[in-house]
C-alpha cells in the first residue's frame, strides 16, 4: 500500500505472521532517475518482499526491474491503481484498457530479470474482463497474478468480487479485497479458488490479523503495547526522527475498539517527538490495562455477590 507498507510496517506484519509482502508501488522512472531516493523504499534485512513497479513504457519498466532485482524476492507490476495521477499517465489500472501494452510490459520485464514476475490487476477498467486480462498476462509469461475483485472505475465502492474461478488458470493467483477478519480470509480463498490471499486495509486496522490466521492467536493488550513501541522505534531507526509523524496513520489500528481510544488518537496526532509518543502511549495502554484489571475485579465482586444473594 502506497504510503503505508514501508520497511517498518512490513517488518511488523511479518513478525505477526504475514508470509510475504510488497513494497509500496514505485515509479519505474524514479528508479532510473533517482535511485538514491527510491532505495529507501526497497527491502532491507527482509525476506519474501516483492518490489512493485508502475509505469507505462515496457523498456523503462524492464530497466527499472533490472536495477532493483537484487533487493527483491520477485518483481510485481502494477496494473490496478485507480489514482487519477497514475491513470492520466496511462499507468496502473489504465493498462487494463490496453492489454497489448500490458503484455509487452510483462514480456519486457520478464526478459530483463531472472526472478519471477507477477502482475497486480483488477477485474477490468470499466467492466469485468478478468478472463481476457488473465489470459494476456499468462501469454506474456507472468509467473503469478494478484486480483483485486473490483473494476478500476469502482475504486473502493461496492463489495469486492470473490467468485473469480481462479483455480482454472494453472498459475498461482492471489485474491485481494475486503478481507478484514479470519472468516473473510477463508471464504475469499474458498469462493475464488485462489492460491493465496492478500490483506491490505485489514492489516492497517489490525497488523496482528496475520497471527490470527496463521497461529490462531490474538495478542493481549500488553503485547500490542510492546509492538507499537517497537514499531515507533523501527520507524525512526529506518527513516529518521523527522518521519515520526507517519506513525499517526497506524495508531487507529493499534487502539481499535479500546475505551478512550478516540481522545487518545486526537492527542497523539499532535505529538511530534518519539519520547512524547512513547510516554503517552505507555500511559494510555497502562491505564487501559489498569481499567481492564479493575473491571475484572468489579465483575468478580458482582458475580460473588450474585452468588451469595442467590444461595
Ligand atoms: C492506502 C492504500 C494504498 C494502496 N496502495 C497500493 C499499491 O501501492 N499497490 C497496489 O497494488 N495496491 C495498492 N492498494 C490496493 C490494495 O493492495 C488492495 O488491493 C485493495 O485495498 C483491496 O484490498 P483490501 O480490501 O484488503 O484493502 C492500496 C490500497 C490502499 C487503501
Amino acid at each position: 500500500m502506497a504510503g503505508i507498507t514501508n520497511r517498518a510496517f512490513r517488518k511488523i506484519c511479518t513478525n505477526w505472521g504475514a508470509q510475504f509482502s510488497f513494497t509500496e508501488m514505485i515509479s519505474a522512472e524514479s528508479v532510473i532517475r533517482n535511485f538514491k531516493v527510491v532505495e529507501k523504499m526497497l527491502p532491507k534485512d527482509e525476506s519474501n518482499v516483492a518490489i512493485q513497479l508502475f509505469g507505462n513504457e515496457p523498456k523503462t519498466l524492464a530497466q527499472a526491474a533490472k536495477l532493483v532485482e537484487s533487493y527483491a524476492a520477485w518483481l510485481d507490476i502494477n496494473a490496478a491503481c485507480p489514482v487519477k495521477k497514475v491513470i492520466k499517465k496511462n499507468s496502473g489500472g489504465a493498462l487494463l484498457n490496453d492489454l497489448e501494452r500490458l503484455g509487452k510490459i510483462i514480456e519486457s520485464v520478464k526478459s530483463s530479470v531472472q526472478k519471477p514476475v507477477t502482475v497486480k490487476i483488477r477485474i477490468g477498467f470499466e467492466k469485468n474482463i478478468l478472463d481476457q486480462i488473465i489470459h494476456r498476462c499468462i501469454k506474456a509469461g507472468a509467473d503469478g497474478i494478484e486480483v483485486h475483485g473490483r473494476t478500476v472505475v469502482q475504486q473502493y465502492s461496492g463489495k469486492a468480487l470473490w467468485d473469480l474461478k481462479l483455480s482454472q488458470y494453472g498459475i498461482p493467483i492471489a485474491v485481494s479485497g475486503d478481507i478484514f477478519e479470519i472468516e473473510d480470509f477463508h471464504k475469499a480463498l474458498e469462493i475464488s479458488g485462489a492460491h493465496s490471499a492478500l490483506i491490505a486495509r485489514g492489516a492497517l486496522r489490525k497488523p496482528w490479523i496475520f497471527a490470527q490466521i496463521t497461529q490462531k492467536r490474538t495478542p493481549r493488550i500488553e503485547e500490542i503495547k510492546e509492538i507499537f513501541t517497537k514499531h515507533l522505534k523501527m520507524q525512526i531507526e529506518d527513516e529518521g526522527e523527522n518521519s515520526i509523524y507517519k506513525m499517526r496513520q497506524y495508531i487507529a489500528g493499534y487502539t481499535h475498539g479500546m475505551r478512550g481510544a478516540r481522545e487518545f488518537r486526537e492527542r497523539f496526532m499532535k505529538l511530534n517527538k518519539l519520547e512524547d509518543m512513547e510516554k503517552f502511549t505507555e500511559e494510555f495502554f497502562n491505564s487501559f490495562l489498569m481499567n481492564e484489571c479493575n473491571d475484572k475485579v468489579v465483575e468478580w465482586i458482582e458475580e460473588s455477590l450474585d452468588r451469595r444473594c442467590c444461595t
